[in-house]
């Protein structure tokens, strides 16, 4: 290993969860988010990552996280490598292990979107460089920044705020958790019985968090109405099974008039329309799905600024 390299392993900050982060570094990175938001859409040119690479493993299908990501790299002046099972002997069982020590030997950065949260866990331990989950099957952080930079661009300070959570009890609503502790606001979840998030999740989120069963009661003065997918990657199998067990939980003009009237609507796409959310919902007022889609852009790259030590 070069001295760089070393000095670089010294200081060494992975993203797997949002705990990783401290609150006010989180808060940064979302006001960091907006300034780079604004930078690019006055056309300054800023490349604080020339001759960096980010390697891409991706063991799920994305469209968002990988153009996000590579968009972001090209903007900042690096570039990006994707990488699948398919075509790279990650798909072949080399250990994760040794991936991992390979990878990181080449790239500056790595982003990891798979199944098992522990495989993930492994491979930052492993690396020698920061790791950045792109989406496990138990938590999404990268989403939650840009979900949280869209609250705060719409309303303000989100903390003291009280967000509604309607579905799955999924690596979303973990994230979510992870976040209302974090950002500290309040989080309602609503799930059918047998779909609750985890309950150590749950515990860590502690005031913070509160279920309840039934969704027009969780979404009852509310500020942000969220859900996704009744199915998540992984999961097709019990897509029928989980539609007839996820029926009452839909996001729909009856649940957002319990809402506050000015209460927002989100979803990390991508959204089916008529199962978990209608469509005058999503594409209705109140939505802000797309400018949530477009955050990913702009989180990301504080995100990656930040974990390269670059954050002027
Ligand atoms: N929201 C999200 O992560 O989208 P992709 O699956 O398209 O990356
Ligand atoms: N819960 C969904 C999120 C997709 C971005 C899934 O894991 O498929």
């Amino acid at each position: 290993m070069n001295s760089q390299r070393e000095n670089n392993n010294n200081m060494l900050r992975h993203f797997l969860t949002l705990n990783d982060l401290t609150s006010d570094e989180l808060r940064s990175i979302i006001y960091r988010a907006q300034e780079l938001k604004s930078m690019r859409n006055n056309g300054e040119i800023y490349e604080p990552l020339k001759n960096k690479v980010l390697g891409m493993v991706f063991e799920k299908s994305s469209t968002r996280t990988r153009v996000s990501f590579e968009t972001g790299m090209i903007q900042f002046g690096g570039q990006a490598i994707f990488l699948s099972p398919r075509d790279t002997q990650l798909g072949r069982g080399e250990p994760i292990e040794d991936s991992a020590r390979v990878l990181s030997s080449m790239v500056d950065i790595i982003m990891i979107r798979t199944f098992e949260h522990s495989k993930i866990e492994t491979f930052a331990k492993y690396s020698s460089v920061p790791v950045i989950n792109a989406l496990t099957d138990i938590y999404h952080p990268c989403q939650l920044l840009a979900d949280i930079q869209t609250f705060v661009e719409n309303r303000g300070d989100i903390r003291g705020k009280t967000v509604t959570w309607i579905g799955d009890g999924n690596n979303m609503c973990h994230s979510f958790i992870n976040a209302a502790k974090q950002f500290d606001f309040q989080l309602v979840i609503s799930t059918p019985e047998g779909f609750e998030p985890d309950k150590v999740i749950v515990a860590h989120g502690g005031d913070n968090v509160r279920l309840e069963s039934d969704p027009m009661q969780a979404a009852k003065d509310t500020d942000l109405v969220v859900t996704d997918v009744w199915a998540s990657m992984g999961q097709e199998e019990e897509q029928r099974l989980r539609e007839s067990a996820f029926a009452n939980y839909q996001v729909n003009s009856q649940v957002m008039s319990q809402a506050k009237p000015d209460a927002l609507f989100m979803h990390c796409l991508p959204a089916h329309r008529g199962e978990e959310v209608t469509a005058d919902v999503i594409d209705g007022p109140q939505s802000v799905v797309f400018q949530e889609a477009e955050n990913r852009l702009h989180s990301q790259k504080a995100l990656l600024e930040f974990l390269m030590g670059k954050t002027p």
